[in-house]
């Protein structure tokens, strides 16, 4: 069974409630009416409850089964807005402030998160990733003892010989745009810790830079080095080891050579980029050129799943995200 496959069959069993903000859009519409056909989640659709109606039924999309909340009459909004003051007053949040956030959808649906009405969110296709995140970022936080919010991809190869069977485990590709160590350190294990959960892999980290174990000087190499003690200070049973260049994560000659004894050179199967501009223009390399399906980005380190799509997103990759948050909420540890 493949990762994917797996993922939904877990989301079914598990029957988590996702909230989707932008809910009167096509691609959104067409996954919802897959996702509760296949059950693989519960579903609110947010927006104007005509408006969603009349493009449904214009696109011959079925979507019966979905709750539908209008963020701007809602019943709730009392409550909300009193949930976002007390967790943003020392950032000066008045009520007037918060009536009129959670007039946009991407604020509402975090909130109904913070409010345990739903176990999760997926917008982004027709949203920019840090409008996404913004919201989620000041009102869920981060999980206890994370300080940093990162994305991951699953790289599926059809050639099962490479990474974990066929699978290498990207990050950060998505959020931080230039991590210091602590950041990276951070990074390496919380995507070590989603690769396990999420996909059952034993993870192998290998620590990217252009400098393999002190071949190369430079404040960059230092800092990739230095996040690697982090990590291994921090968790001495995780296989990591750095830093590295990626042929030397990847090949076992050139591991061998230049990293001899090392117990991740050449076997790697979880690759953390030194900042988001290799980790984002890394895996689209690989996707783009090697043909990988990338599946991702998944966002890893919140207090609740939150996951954000690409806006050339498919319907298929909105069902994939539903599913893989679903999982997040079922687990509630990444
Ligand atoms: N993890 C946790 N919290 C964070 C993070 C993070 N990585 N980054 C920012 N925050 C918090 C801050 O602490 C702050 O909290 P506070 O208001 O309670 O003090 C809040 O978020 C806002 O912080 P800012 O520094 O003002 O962040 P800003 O809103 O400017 O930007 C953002 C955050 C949007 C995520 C920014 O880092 C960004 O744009 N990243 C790149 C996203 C992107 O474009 N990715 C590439 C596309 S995705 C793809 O191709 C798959």
């Amino acid at each position: 069974m493949d990762l994917l496959e797996k993922i939904r069959g877990n989301a079914v069993r598990l029957q988590n409630h996702i909230v989707l903000p932008e809910g009167n859009e096509i691609r959104t519409l067409k996954a919802t009416e897959l996702i509760l056909k296949d059950k693989i989640a519960r579903i609110t659709l947010l927006g104007n409850p005509d408006d969603i109606k009349a493009t449904s039924d214009r696109e011959g999309i079925s979507i019966s089964g979905a709750r539908i909340v209008d963020p701007a009459t809602d019943q709730n909004r009392v409550k909300y807005a009193e949930i976002m003051v007390e967790l943003r007053k020392n950032k000066g949040l008045t009520i007037e402030k918060a009536y009129e956030l959670l007039n946009d959808p991407l604020y509402f649906g975090v909130i109904m998160i913070k409010a345990g009405d739903v176990d999760g969110e997926v917008a982004g296709a027709i949203n920019a990733t840090g409008d996404v995140l913004r919201p989620a970022f000041q009102f869920v936080k981060t999980l206890p003892g994370v300080s940093v919010v990162s994305g991951l991809f699953f790289m599926i190869f059809k050639d099962k010989n490479i990474g974990d069977n066929g699978m290498l485990v990207f990050a950060d590709c998505a959020v931080m745009p230039d991590p210091d160590a602590f950041q990276l350190a951070e990074i390496a294990l919380t995507t070590a810790a989603s690769a396990k959960a999420i996909a059952n892999i034993e993870p192998r980290v290998a620590m990217l830079s252009f400098s393999t174990k002190g071949s190369a000087q430079h404040e960059l190499v230092d800092k990739v080095a230095q996040a690697t003690k982090i990590a291994q200070e921090r968790n001495p049973d995780l296989l990591i080891d750095g830093e590295m260049q990626l042929d030397a994560a990847l090949v076992p000659e050139v591991g061998q050579l230049k990293s001899p004894g090392s117990k991740v050179a050449g076997r790697a199967n979880v690759l953390i980029f030194p900042g988001l501009e290799s980790g984002n223009i890394g895996y689209k390399l690989v996707q783009r050129l090697a043909g990988a399906e990338a599946v991702g980005p998944v966002l890893q380190g919140m207090a609740a799943p939150i996951n954000d799509l690409s806006r050339g997103c498919s319907v298929s990759d909105i069902v994939n995200m539903v599913a893989i948050t679903a999982n997040q909420a079922g687990t509630k540890s990444l």
